[in-house]
């Protein structure tokens, strides 16, 4: 039997993170067909188009995780030497795939909490849909070697709370304050806290926003000054572009 002790550790940490070992197979074949053409999915295509518009001819650029390779021609269009690395080999093979002819992409197997590069090698770095799958404590280790990778600048996408919780609670000291957004959402979060069941060394961590100013608190802890965030209409994803403090 667990005791008082125990029981608030399996709770704190966290074990795994669903994404880590999901994309395989099936699900790496089929990323890209199940995706495009949905709204956040063009609309983050147009934030990294964007982005690399103004990044210099033969600059170098991490793309971390790398999936698919879903920006990978956008990289050949600027002329930019790209490293591509993901957990999932089998999202590695649909990326080799675009790449073309004589461009200049490294495709590598890493982890983003240990990345396989030197210290400041690299200009840029380009991080999409990862930070929502992993915890706090994993997105912490993932800036860090951020900072120690880039030498210049990182562009991270994360989906970040819209502040409803702060007002369910404070609908729940004060009902009469309540907004049907807020009673539906109290509704649903009953619901499920009497469902779900903690089953004790199976913790795995599942998508989730972050709060921003845990977000702001890293990057600065890592040196990362913030130059722009841009909001993805109606979705809680934010871009940050950070730059490395000189
Ligand atoms: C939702 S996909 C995003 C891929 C791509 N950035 C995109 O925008 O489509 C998440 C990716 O993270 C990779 N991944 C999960 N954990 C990882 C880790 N620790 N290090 C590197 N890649 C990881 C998965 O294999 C998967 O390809």
């Amino acid at each position: 039997m667990q005791n008082k002790y125990q029981k608030g550790v399996s709770l704190l940490a966290v074990k795994s993170y669903q994404a880590k070992d999901n994309y395989f197979g099936d699900k790496a074949t089929t990323y890209d067909e199940k995706r495009e053409g949905k709204n956040l999915w063009e609309q983050e295509k147009k934030v990294i188009e964007n982005y690399i518009k103004n990044i210099k001819k033969g600059k170098n650029l991490l793309d971390l995780p790398i999936g698919t390779g879903r920006f990978i021609d956008l990289y050949e269009k600027a002329e930019l030497t790209v490293y591509g690395i993901d957990i999932s080999e089998d999202m590695l093979k649909e990326a080799r795939k675009k790449v073309a002819k004589n461009q200049k992409v490294s495709l590598l197997q890493g982890d983003a909490e240990n990345i396989p590069l030197a210290d400041n090698s690299v200009d840029y770095i380009v991080c999409v849909r990862f930070m929502n799958w992993v915890p706090i404590s994993v997105f912490e280790n993932v800036v860090k070697e951020f900072s120690r990778v880039t030498r210049n600048e990182c562009i991270v996408s994360i989906p970040l709370k819209d502040g409803i919780f702060l007002k369910a609670f404070e609908s729940v000291v004060n009902p009469r304050k309540a907004t049907n957004k807020v009673k539906t959402l109290l509704i649903l979060l009953s619901n499920k806290i009497i469902k779900v069941k903690s089953k004790p060394g199976k913790e795995v961590s599942k998508s989730s926003s972050k709060n921003k100013n845990k977000v702001l608190q890293i990057f600065n802890k890592n040196g990362f000054i913030v130059n722009k965030e841009i909001k993805i209409p109606n979705s809680s994803w934010v871009f940050f572009i950070l730059k490395k403090e000189e």
